[in-house]
């Protein structure tokens, strides 16, 4: 059918009809608000390179999430920033490590809150790489094992779900296996399967505190080049066991997305990261944009490119205007 008879326009000339016909519906559902929690008692440090953002002691980290819960957040990821770190990063595999006891305090206060725990090395390794140094690279295979003692921790302090963030070659199954075994059968994990090596982590690793000592992570995050990989790293996760597949970043991978969404019958996250929400930030600072705007529409293309969950540290400020 061609113009005159297709007029595509008809279905735009109004309001109403223009939301019959919409695709993609953002809702406040889909989002999970990032956090994080470190030492002390009423600690509020603002995070410089993302507005808005703090890290929290777990007093007033309880308090931000009823505040949060109240305005319809009803998911967070939590990451930690430890009192001391170690070369493996044990300090986050007990059950009073400082994201666990946000977990505790949380769950107390505010039991309905779905709480993810971010699972990875790196915030608590003195080197800053996600898991244990053997020859001046990450070894595979020992990480395996502290990252699954870390995620039996968070299981055993009443986590929702757990996030494998690291990249390491088989941690969803290693993980799933110490889960099954401890009988923690029904605990998801939602895996970052596709994560790269990407410069939008910049600010993240301010509020972190967790840039790497030396070298950088190329040998376990994927070549932002790649997207064949990205397919080969999520049909592994699946098989694995792996309940949700991460996309991560959001912004510069919508393709993985969408091709991850043709490919596989699984429901995907995407990570809209520190750097993508500091862009939005600094633009609107500066009056050079539309902020409420510009973060539906980046919100909202995430969802259409294919993702079920989106991660944003825009949350906390979009979820009550959705
Ligand atoms: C930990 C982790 C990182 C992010 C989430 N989990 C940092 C990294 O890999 O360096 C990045 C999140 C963001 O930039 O918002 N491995």
């Amino acid at each position: 059918m061609n113009f005159p008879v297709t007029r595509l326009r008809r279905l735009r000339q109004n309001e109403t009809l223009r939301n019959m016909v919409e695709e993609t519906i953002l809702r406040p559902a889909d989002l999970v608000m990032p956090l994080f929690v470190c030492p002390g008692t009423k600690v509020k440090n603002p995070i410089k390179s993302m507005p808005g953002n703090f890290q929290l002691s777990v007093d007033m980290m309880v308090e931000n999430c009823k505040e949060l819960y109240d305005k319809g957040v009803k998911s967070i990821l939590l990451f930690g920033i430890p009192e001391e770190k170690d070369e493996h990063g044990l300090v986050a595999t007990h059950d009073d490590a400082i994201v666990q006891r946000a977990v505790i305090a949380i769950k107390k206060a505010l039991p309905e809150m779905f709480i993810i725990a971010d699972i990875c090395n790196c915030e608590y390794t003195t080197h800053g790489h996600c898991g244990t140094i053997i020859d001046g690279d990450v070894h595979n295979d020992l990480t395996l094992e502290t990252l699954s003692k870390q995620a039996l921790s968070f299981a055993r302090v009443g986590v929702n779900m757990v996030a494998p963030s690291d990249m390491m070659d088989g941690r969803v199954g290693h993980m799933r296996a110490a889960l099954d075994k401890a009988g923690f059968y029904n605990m998801p994990v939602m895996s970052y399967s596709a994560k790269y090596a990407s410069a939008f982590y910049g600010p993240f690793r301010d509020a972190a505190e967790s840039a790497p000592q030396f070298g950088n992570r190329a040998t376990y995050q994927m070549n932002p080049s790649n997207s064949d990989e990205a397919l080969r790293e999520i049909e592994q996760d699946i098989v694995e066991g792996a309940d949700i597949v991460m996309v991560k970043p959001a912004l510069s991978y919508l393709d993985i997305i969408r091709r991850t969404k043709d490919t596989f019958n699984i429901p995907i996250a995407a990570y809209n990261v520190s750097g993508e929400f500091s862009m939005v930030k600094a633009a609107a600072a500066k009056g050079w944009i539309d902020e409420e705007r510009i973060v539906k529409e980046i919100l909202t293309s995430i969802k259409r490119a294919g993702a079920d969950i989106i991660l944003s540290y825009h949350t906390q400020e979009i979820i009550d205007k959705l």
